[in-house]
């Protein structure tokens, strides 16, 4: 059975392993944090947060080539307002090691600049850009976030996509963001939409798609600048509370970018993954916000959100993402009336973080040949998309003949670059 429905599980494997993983998340975070600002759009991905060094290699790069560029006096127009747009998400990162009242402090200063959380006559349109979208016909509505700089979104967020409308040819994909939202953005996407696929982009008004849910409150106190907005940038957090908030006014399927969609997920209604399970008992012990299918005005969403709103720790990494939503289904337990099915981790989370850099490995013997084999075997089954951990692959070269080389050239549609991405 595919869609196996497991009962809570006991919080203790979930705290030893959230222990052991700590060190590990802690260290990669405060390396992460030393780089990071991507405040000035939309929304983050809550497992690439601790990724950002990685951008800043990205970044450091198209710079020079940039600056190659304009030394030869030819930097588009385009250009100089992207570069603008970088350097403002530098000034954004909230200060190391200040107390709560200095961050609160810096925050308020910083208020006009976090467009974000900003209401303009661009997001005002954000509702009727979406119900237009979505009234075009859509065998399912979904919805990714992108909250780095559009120059950012690259070979592997654009695999994403192809493995989509692959497996979703009519589909609607609806992507939030400020920076998509832009004349590079579309430039990105046209492969896509140029072969007929539904793809659009509008800037989220978070006014809007907070309104009438708990995240109100916590919204409009953010805004006023009383509250700490914590350590780690507050796009980040916004986006576990964006993918709970869009999913309650429209329904439909939420996903990370750092995904391959492997098939349809038809006949899934009202899922989250779980990212891990007790072998003995096979009850899950932590799910992961990665993937989430719901309908409208779902009362797990609201759940979601209002635990996002009561507990908000803005200097705990994970806190408001995957362990929320691990934390508020536990605590449901078997109460009546929310109606949702938890999938096992094969569904969503085939690969652990740990383990998945092999995926990207060519073979090296014919034992390893085997082993990639029966993995490719084994994904084909049960699996409808495997989540890449981007933290952890985001700088692996993928290898010819790896599962993921195999999987991409399989599941791709343009397929373009595979081994340079
Ligand atoms: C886990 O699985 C066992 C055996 O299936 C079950 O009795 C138990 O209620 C489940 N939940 C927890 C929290 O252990
Ligand atoms: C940019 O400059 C290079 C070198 O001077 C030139 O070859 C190229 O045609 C220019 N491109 C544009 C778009 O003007
Ligand atoms: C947005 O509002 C400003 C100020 O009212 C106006 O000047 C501008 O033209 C408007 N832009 C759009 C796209 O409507
Ligand atoms: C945002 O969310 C992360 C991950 O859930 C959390 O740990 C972090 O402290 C939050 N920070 C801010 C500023 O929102
Ligand atoms: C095959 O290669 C893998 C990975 O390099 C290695 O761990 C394993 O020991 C090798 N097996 C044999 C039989 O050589």
């Amino acid at each position: 059975m595919m869609v196996r429905k497991f009962i809570k599980a006991k919080m203790f494997d979930y705290q030893v392993l959230s222990r052991a993983k700590f060190p590990l998340f802690f260290t990669i975070t405060l390396a992460g944090m030393i780089f990071i600002i991507y405040t000035d759009s939309i929304i983050y991905d809550s497992f690439e947060f601790s990724n950002n060094e990685n951008f800043k290699v990205l970044e450091a790069h198209e710079r020079t080539e940039r600056q190659l560029r304009s030394s030869n006096g030819n930097m588009s127009m385009q250009e100089e307002i992207d570069e603008v747009e970088d350097e403002n998400w530098k000034s954004l990162v909230p200060p190391l090691s200040a107390t709560e009242e200095q961050r609160i402090a810096w925050f308020r200063e910083k208020m006009p600049k976090f467009e974000i959380l900003k209401s303009n006559n661009l997001t005002w349109l954000f509702h009727s850009r979406v119900k237009e979208f979505f009234n075009s016909g859509c065998e399912t509505q979904f919805f990714i976030t992108w909250i780095s700089p559009a120059g950012s979104f690259g070979r592997r967020e654009f695999f994403m996509l192809e493995s989509l409308f692959k497996a979703h040819p009519s589909a609607c994909l609806m992507i939030l963001s400020r920076s998509m939202d832009s004349g590079r953005g579309h430039r990105i996407l046209k492969p896509l939409a140029d072969r007929g696929f539904k793809v659009n982009v509008a800037t989220p008004d978070l006014a809007f798609l907070f309104k009438n849910t708990p995240a109100e409150g916590w919204f409009k106190e953010m805004k006023s600048g009383n509250k700490d907005p914590g350590e780690i940038p507050l796009a980040q957090n916004l986006s576990n509370l964006i993918r709970l908030a869009v999913l309650y006014k429209y329904g439909g399927v939420y996903l990370d970018t750092d995904f391959i969609v492997l098939k349809p997920f038809t006949g899934l209604k009202n899922s989250i993954g779980a990212q891990s399970m007790d072998m003995g008992t096979k009850n899950w012990t932590r799910l992961n916000n990665a993937v989430l299918i719901f309908d409208m005005n779902h009362p797990l969403l609201l759940k979601f959100m209002e635990e996002f709103a009561l507990t908000f720790d803005g200097n705990k990494w994970g806190h408001n993402g995957p362990y929320l939503v691990s934390r508020v289904v536990e605590n449901i337990g078997k109460q009546p009336g929310y109606n949702f099915k938890v999938l096992q981790p094969m569904a969503f989370y085939p690969v652990d973080w740990i383990r998945i850099s092999r995926l990207f490995m060519k073979p090296a013997n014919r034992s390893d040949s085997r082993w990639v084999q029966d993995k490719l075997l084994q994904l084909s089954g049960e699996t409808y998309g495997v989540h890449l951990w981007n933290k952890q692959t985001r700088n692996l070269r993928i290898e010819e003949g790896s599962v993921m080389g195999s999987l991409i050239l399989e599941h791709c549609l343009i397929c373009q670059h595979i081994y340079s991405s």
